[in-house]
């Protein structure tokens, strides 16, 4: 049997499940799987399935198997050992490199293997119960007049709700809806800095963020972060102490390249120094639905920030369908109110139908059930697409595996360039994203992201072994 079949089989499934859980620490090191005939129980399906399940998780170094005994979770090694942490650097003009509109033309043809693109699988989108929310929205009145300049009330609620924590009670007179959350980001800087401010951004960090620094003639510090614990607080200090940003940009709960989740009490600790040297900060949270492991999202900095340090940015578009186009900013009232002067200026307000469709879809329970399968189908592709990277590229090829989204950040061997790697791909219509595109400073040239969010099948299993035969040669 070949691999590909194996990603597609229902023990291949089991497994994945199975490795999720070990992950999630559900099953530590040294303890002892339920038994086969348990989990033939519980995952409906005959011995030889489970079997074949257990055989995987041996094979791939997650447990063994004791005579009599059962099987023992084995100790995991790292598989992305302990990141170099580069030196804070400084940008005084950012600009964003040619290659994003050829790279945004590739994304764009049907033709190539979108690993490039930071989207998922249009599969996982939860096309019916959306076309619900369309067909009621368009019964609705609202859906005949100028909505809000703000964004429809109902949405803003929702929104709100959903965003609220233990220790932050967000109102929905601090939402205010945008196109996606790339304009919401656009509007939160425009509306704080002015040109020649200067702004710490986490580095490695996706270019659209760049793109609006570099629009807004902002100066940028990159301070350097872990692929798996984010920013690296001891430069942000330094950072702060040196060159007094006015503001942070970050994206703590699965960042985009890397998929790194700070942890909670680091969340703490950056919005505790946030406040104690007046910085702000904006956050990104387009990926924070999209935990792997249980159904409670890690907290965001804005749901534990009781100063009024966060501005969050964040949107449907990974979670749900890009295509809608509906993203949101949570901030002051009174960053609200400039916004929504802005919006009465250039558009009066933005169309109703996406915003009523998505404030029926938010919160039902197709939202929840959709989230559910489609976190839990993420981990464990996710892990698929790692496991066939370390198969198939070079020795000494490392892979930063996150604990949510779908995004992987990819270390090549010292020497190999993933900008020749990204240009033989395309000649073979696949797409991948280089390192250098998510650094101000030309930094990451031996990195590159790929999307797991893609379903495997034969044609990707493919393509990653193209990928790996171009990194061997290059
Ligand atoms: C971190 C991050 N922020 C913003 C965006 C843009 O999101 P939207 O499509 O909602 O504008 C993306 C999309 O790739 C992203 O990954």
């Amino acid at each position: 049997m070949t691999d590909t079949d194996r990603l597609l089989t229902k023990y291949s499934k089991i497994a994945n499940s199975l490795i999720g859980r070990i992950e999630s620490g559900e099953f530590p090191p040294g303890s002892k799987l339920p038994s086969l005939r348990k989990i033939c129980l519980f995952e409906e399906c005959n011995l030889s399935t489970a079997v074949e399940a257990f055989g995987i998780l041996q094979e791939r170094g997650f447990i063994n198997g004791r005579e009599r005994s059962g099987y023992f979770v084995l100790p995991r090694p790292e598989l992305y050992p302990k990141y170099k942490l580069e030196k804070p650097v400084r940008v005084p003009n950012p600009s964003v490199p040619e290659e994003v509109s050829s790279l945004m033309s590739e994304l764009a043809d049907p033709g190539f293997i979108p690993f490039g693109a930071a989207v998922p699988d249009p599969q996982f989108l939860p096309y019916s119960s959306l076309q619900k929310s369309y067909k009621k929205s368009l019964k609705d009145s609202q859906v005949y007049k100028y909505s809000d300049a703000a964004g429809i009330l109902e949405l803003r609620k929702k929104i709100a709700i959903r965003s609220s924590g233990k220790e932050r009670r967000i109102r929905p007179e601090e939402v205010f809806i945008t196109l996606g959350c790339s304009e919401a980001a656009f509007l939160a800087l425009s509306l704080s800095t002015k040109p020649g401010d200067k702004v710490a951004v986490e580095s490695p960090l996706h270019f659209v963020l760049y793109q609006i620094l570099s629009e807004l003639k902002l100066k940028a510090i990159e301070i350097p972060t872990d692929p798996l614990t984010g920013l690296d607080l001891k430069s942000y200090i330094s950072v702060i102490k040196k060159e007094s940003p006015k503001f942070l940009i970050t994206i703590p709960t699965f960042s985009n390249p890397t998929g790194s989740l700070m942890p909670l009490e680091s969340k703490k600790e950056l919005l505790k120094i946030s406040s104690k040297y007046g910085v702000k900060i904006l956050e990104d949270d387009i990926y924070g639905d999209l935990q792997h492991n249980g159904n409670i999202r890690p907290p965001s900095l804005l749901s534990l920030d009781t100063e009024g340090i966060i501005t969050q940015v964040s949107s449907l578009s990974k979670s749900v369908n890009p295509g809608l186009r509906i993203g949101w900013m949570i901030s002051e009232r009174s960053k609200v109110e400039n916004a929504r002067r802005l919006r009465l200026a250039e558009a009066i307000s933005l169309p109703a139908v996406p915003q009523l469709a998505s404030s029926y879809f938010i919160g039902s329970l197709a939202h929840e059930r959709h989230l559910r399968e489609f976190r839990r189908r993420l981990g464990g592709l996710v892990l698929a697409y790692a496991d066939s990277f370390l198969e198939y590229f070079p020795k000494g090829t490392k892979v930063a595996i996150p604990k949510g989204g779908f995004l992987l950040w990819i270390e090549l061997p010292k020497g190999k360039d993933s900008r020749v790697l990204r240009f033989q791909a395309a000649k073979k219509k696949i797409s991948l994203v280089p390192g250098n595109l998510f650094s101000l400073s030309g930094k990451y040239v031996n990195n590159f992201r790929i999307n797991a969010g893609v379903l495997m099948g034969p044609k990707v299993i493919s393509a990653i072994q193209t990928l790996g035969k171009i990194a061997k040669e290059i």
